[in-house]
């Protein structure tokens, strides 16, 4: 499998999940490979087709984070200098990664560790599958010195395939979150969602809420949610925001997986340049990503679950990082798992 460990704590957190995913005995082989910024400096490309061919080539990819402000200041200076981000984006398009999910489970212990109220996160149990190849990511760009334009566009066959994902997953609800007030691409969505559901998964309850009603409904009743379906843009922005529901974002994993070939898990978070090369980096979402990795991508469910129950297991114990409000390191985290393992 691929490594890619990009900028800021990538690489700190990285390390931890490689222990975790040796412990669990995966069996697996590692190659690290520069990705983001640290591409950048040293090939001039946040993504180079080596890099490229050999995660299409892999069994899965594990990423930790790109980006930061050292590649932010040198975009802004000169337009047409890459930016670390295009190097993500770029690899889930040319890697077909069009479903993204995005579990959020708080654990107990952690409940005192979120700004919400005990009695409302409490067995919460929430997916996002966010549609990751399309909408305003991937529209035509233009801009002048006067004037910006970022293009939204989604057809039905993007939509039927991220929709068909969701109801997949589901239990007993799906959320599908747009803003077809306003929006024609959202007014599609509404339809062809619709449409997959009343021709293939009428079991599943469907409702459909406008963005702004389900990022406040998100605080105010997060047990309603079973799966939330959206675009790639309101994905990214309530995956954030559920993020909260677990006491950080340093909690959250993702799985980014295509029709074939290999899925891309990466934590939800940032690269975090500010905690970079402190210690301090929470390690929990990389190693979650990891297990995630095991369980859709290679097919160890057991493995998966062995580490995330380590995971509960050390947080029971009293494992806090800085990021839920205690003072343990990055070091400190990743024996904690391993000591459950
Ligand atoms: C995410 C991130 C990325 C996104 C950024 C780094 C481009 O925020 O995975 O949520 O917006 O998709
Ligand atoms: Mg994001």
């Amino acid at each position: 499998m691929i490594l890619l460990p990009g900028d800021g704590i990538g690489p700190e957190i990285t390390e931890p999940a490689v222990q975790v995913l040796e412990a669990v005995g995966a069996g697996l082989e590692f190659e690290r490979h520069l990705f983001g910024g640290a591409s950048i400096d040293a090939f001039g490309t946040p993504l180079t087709d080596d890099t490229l061919a050999v995660c299409r080539e892999a069994d899965a990819v594990l990423l930790a984070a790109v980006g930061g402000p050292k590649w932010d200041q040198a975009a802004a200076a000169d337009p047409s200098f890459p930016r670390p981000e295009q190097g993500l984006l770029g690899l889930r398009k040319r890697l077909g990664l069009f479903a993204n999910l995005r579990p959020v489970r708080p654990l107990p212990a952690l409940y005192g560790a979120s700004p919400l109220k005990r009695e409302l996160i409490e067995r919460v149990d929430l997916l996002v599958v966010r549609e990751l190849t399309g909408g305003i990511y991937f529209g035509e760009k233009s801009r002048t010195a006067e004037r910006a334009s970022d293009l939204c566009a989604y057809s039905r066959p993007e939509i039927e395939r991220i929709a068909r994902v969701a109801f997949g997953a589901a239990r007993s609800r799906v959320t599908s979150v747009d803003k077809a007030n306003v929006l024609e691409t959202s007014r599609l969505w509404r339809e062809v969602v619709h449409e997959v559901h009343a021709a293939e998964f009428p079991n599943i309850e469907l409702e459909h809420l406008l963005v702004d009603n389900a990022a406040m409904r998100l605080v105010a009743a997060p047990r309603h949610f079973d799966v939330i379906l959206t675009e790639n843009m309101f994905g990214d922005i309530l995956s954030d925001e559920a993020a909260m529901l677990t006491g950080s974002i340093g909690m959250l994993p993702s799985a980014s997986l295509g029709e074939q070939g290999p899925g891309l898990f990466e934590p939800v978070h940032g690269s975090a340049p500010d905690i970079a090369g402190t210690g301090a980096a929470n390690p929990l979402a990389m190693i979650l990503s990891a297990a995630m990795m095991l369980r859709h991508g290679l097919a160890m469910e057991a493995q998966a679950a062995a580490i995330e129950s380590a995971v509960d297991r050390a947080l029971d114990e009293g494992l806090r990082t800085p990021d839920l409000g205690g003072g343990d390191t990055t070091v400190a985290a990743t024996q904690a798992v391993l000591k459950h393992l």
